[in-house]
């Protein structure tokens, strides 16, 4: 009977306890500012944060600012009214939320960067993402392997759509990318029959699919017409490859390229299948949105803030301490291990 007493007690201790860990972050309220819904990988972002953070006791608000950069900075004012104690943000343009930065910093509101590096403040506690850098250089080392560019004469035809000039993701993308292609341009193996090459000309504001379609239709109908063969475009990202590949199929008869791409958007998971994509690059959001998570708890705690960054990052204000996840190589060979396998997809969402 003591001993049944000594049990109760000791299990109404730990009860007590793990209220009390979970009351800890009871009543703090994160604001978490996405850019899109239109792009798959926003949507996940989103959902796995909010559950993440939902099941560590915080209180969550969640808003999408449909790519609209006075939405998004006025949905950041709102939260810091209404009290948010943490906050996360996803920029649709890095430099365009200063307004909203000073306000959190007046009201000392820590501020993670989520994914996307907030420009020109000092207001920015934190930044969380995957290596982006490191993503180009997937990239561009799958296509030197592909085309064997070390012992092939080529010269192969090149082209290449990078992303949005107001995400500071979209440049380390194409950076990546290009210092590992640039030998090979140079030595005249790798050649670009549309001459365009530098970023300006290869962005894509707001990573939008049709506006790279449009772009990848002219290059076809201006460079390709005469059944010459595109043989690699570099995309910086799937919503960007997905515009080239819809090019692709109304615009050229030629052999496929080869096509890169990043996120395993389900519909670029499709064309890897279908053998119209190459490769993606797999950023497993499960992964960024625990690391974000686990950041916020720490702030909220007082404790030691987990990165592994703090030289990379300048956001032409501070060096911005930073956590960088590794992206993964993704194809047709390891996509069921990577995407099925781990539960990021069902095998029924890529029928
Ligand atoms: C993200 C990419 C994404 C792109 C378009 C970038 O900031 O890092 O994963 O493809 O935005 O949404």
């Amino acid at each position: 009977m003591k001993n049944m007493m000594k049990l109760a007690l000791i299990a109404a201790m730990a009860a007590a306890l793990a209220v009390s860990s979970t009351a800890f972050a009871e009543g703090e309220k994160i604001g978490v500012s996405m850019p899109t819904k239109d792009l798959q990988r926003w949507n996940q972002d989103g959902a796995n944060m909010e559950a993440e953070l939902q099941a560590a006791g915080f209180e969550v608000d969640l808003q999408y600012a449909s790519n609209d950069v006075q939405t998004q900075l006025s949905q950041v004012e709102n939260m810091i009214a209404a009290g948010a104690d943490v906050l996360v943000i996803a920029a649709i343009e890095g430099s365009s939320l200063g307004e909203a930065l000073d306000m959190a910093a007046e009201n000392e509101i820590p501020v993670i960067a989520y994914d996307r590096l907030l420009m020109e403040s000092d207001a920015v506690s934190y930044y969380a993402t995957f290596d982006n850098y490191m993503v180009g250089t997937v990239q561009g080392t799958y296509i030197v392997e592909a085309l064997d560019l070390e012992n092939a004469e080529g010269p192969f035809n090149l082209e290449v759509t990078a992303g949005d000039p107001g995400d500071n993701n979209a440049k380390y993308f194409y950076q990546g990318a290009i210092d590992v292609l640039q030998p090979y341009i140079d030595a005249g193996k790798l050649v670009i029959p549309s001459g365009q090459l530098a970023f300006e000309e290869v962005a894509t504001p707001t990573w939008a699919t049709e506006t790279a379609q449009t772009r990848a239709e002219n290059i076809l109908s201006s460079n390709y017409a005469d059944g010459t063969n595109v043989d690699v475009w570099l995309c910086s990202n799937d919503s960007t490859a997905l515009g080239v590949e819809n090019a692709l199929d109304a615009n050229y008869s030629g052999t496929y390229p080869i096509i890169t791409g990043q996120d395993c958007d389900i519909q670029n998971t499709k064309n890897m299948i279908a053998g119209k994509q190459a490769m993606s690059v797999f950023k497993d959001t499960r992964t960024l949105a625990s690391q974000v998570v686990k950041m916020v708890g720490q702030i909220v705690n007082g404790e030691e803030v987990d990165v592994n960054d703090t030289e990379t990052y300048n956001n032409n204000a501070i060096v911005v301490p930073s956590y960088l996840c590794e992206p993964v190589f993704a194809d047709v060979n390891n996509y069921k291990e990577l995407l099925i396998d781990s539960g990021y997809y069902t095998e029924d969402q890529l029928q």
